[in-house]
């Protein structure tokens, strides 16, 4: 199997750097306009899956106008990953810069590909190079009560529940050790 394509640096593109999971041929590069047409299929085949819990409402809505627009707006401080296996688009991580050093996140993977451990991997890379490059200290994710690959995913991760609120769980992973 060929090895996937993987950019070693940002710094002439501006873009973030590409991330290489533990997984191979899994890895991290940054979602941009470049990605519109394979990301509206990958959000087109997923609708249902995205939206059992009432998330993603937005995605589940998608047209292609609107990820060309989503995907032309900066991230900012934040980023926008794609999960890639094989260089093809098969989920999204976001790292989301709340008020850093202190971050949130989200994750997804197309349905045909949960399973397999690729989102803990992919979370694992970012949160690393989260901690590590960005010097981040805390992580906190919100899940939908009902979302238990969610909540397992994060369990694997380390991440622990803080706070209970009507519709979700907070769950938090300190980054320092
Ligand atoms: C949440 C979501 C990303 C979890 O996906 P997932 O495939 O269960 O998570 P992973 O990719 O880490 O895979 C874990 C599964 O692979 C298995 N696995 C196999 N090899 C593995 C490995 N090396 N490491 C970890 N898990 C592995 C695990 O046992 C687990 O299987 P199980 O669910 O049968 O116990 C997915 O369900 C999803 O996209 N849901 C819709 C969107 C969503 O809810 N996002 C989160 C909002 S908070």
């Amino acid at each position: 199997m060929d090895s996937p394509t993987v950019r070693e640096s940002s710094t002439q593109d501006g873009l973030a750097p590409d991330l290489p999971t533990k997984v191979h041929g899994l890895v991290l590069r940054e979602l941009t306009i470049m990605d519109a047409d394979a990301y509206y299929k990958l959000l087109d085949s997923n609708r249902g899956h995205l939206t059992r819990l009432g998330d993603y409402q937005a995605e589940g809505k998608a047209t292609s106008e609107w990820v060309r627009e989503h995907l032309s707006t900066a991230s900012g401080a934040s980023l926008r990953y794609g999960i890639r296996l094989n260089d093809e688009l098969i989920g999204r991580v976001d790292l989301i810069a709340v008020d850093p050093p202190r971050y949130g996140t989200g994750y997804w993977l197309g349905e045909a590909r949960v399973g397999a451990g690729y989102a803990t991997a992919a979370c694992a890379v970012l949160y690393d190079y989260a901690a590590r490059t960005l010097g981040a200290t805390d992580i906190f994710a919100g899940v939908t009560h009902g979302n238990a690959k969610s909540v397992a995913l994060l369990k694997r991760l380390g991440f622990e529940p803080v706070t209970e609120f009507e519709n979700y769980t907070r769950f938090h992973l300190s980054l320092v050790r």
